[in-house]
């Protein structure tokens, strides 16, 4: 059993092991690595539902390497998009003349990392690429490209590894659903 339940009335149910999501990342961070040649990167944790993916990413990644945080609000207490991306926390430097990677935990409708997309460009960066754990395409609002990918997952509201519902659930160490008794 794990202790991250709080309410009686739900469970989790695995979706993507803690094993399956460190192979992973360990293939992406290699990817990342062939892709930028020994060129320095910065990473860009999407607070706060990345911050578990990013610290796994980073470590993944063998470059010069700097992390910067972007807190995001686009979710309320519920599981639905308000579609209102609200930026919660900027960057601490510039990113004019760098590489840079957003790190996303989740690309849902797109609206949010759309929105950060066109915000970064307008900071003169060398190239702006997007690395997400997860994908649902079904509920895709705009059309936006993930140049790293983890995961494509069907349209069901996800949980663990830095994602969250309502707050909790972030410390589980896999990716799980809520089931509702
Ligand atoms: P989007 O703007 O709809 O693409 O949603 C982006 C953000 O919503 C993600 O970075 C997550 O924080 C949150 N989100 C979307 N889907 C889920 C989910 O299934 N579980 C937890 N958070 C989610």
């Amino acid at each position: 059993m794990w202790y991250a339940r709080l309410a009686m009335s739900e469970r989790i149910v695995t979706m993507i092991t803690a094993e399956a999501i460190a192979e992973r990342v360990a293939e992406l961070g290699k990817q990342i690595q062939h892709d930028h040649k020994g060129e320095p990167v910065v990473l860009i944790c999407v607070l706060k539902g990345s911050f578990v993916f990013a610290a796994d990413l980073a470590r993944a990644i063998d470059l010069p390497l700097r992390i910067d945080f972007l807190g995001t609000r686009s979710y309320g207490e519920g599981t639905e998009s308000s579609g209102v991306v609200q930026i919660t926390q900027d960057l601490s430097k510039p990113i004019n003349g760098e590489h840079v990677i957003v790190v996303e935990d989740i690309v849902d409708t797109g609206l949010t990392i759309a929105h950060l997309i066109d915000l970064l460009r307008t900071r003169n960066p060398l190239s702006v690429k997007v690395c997400s754990l997860l994908h649902k395409p079904a509920r895709a609002k705009v059309q936006v490209t993930v140049d790293y990918l983890g995961f494509t997952i069907e349209d069901k509201f996800v949980v663990g590894y830095g994602l969250d519902f309502a707050e909790r659930y972030r410390n589980l160490p896999y990716i799980g659903v809520v089931e509702h008794a």
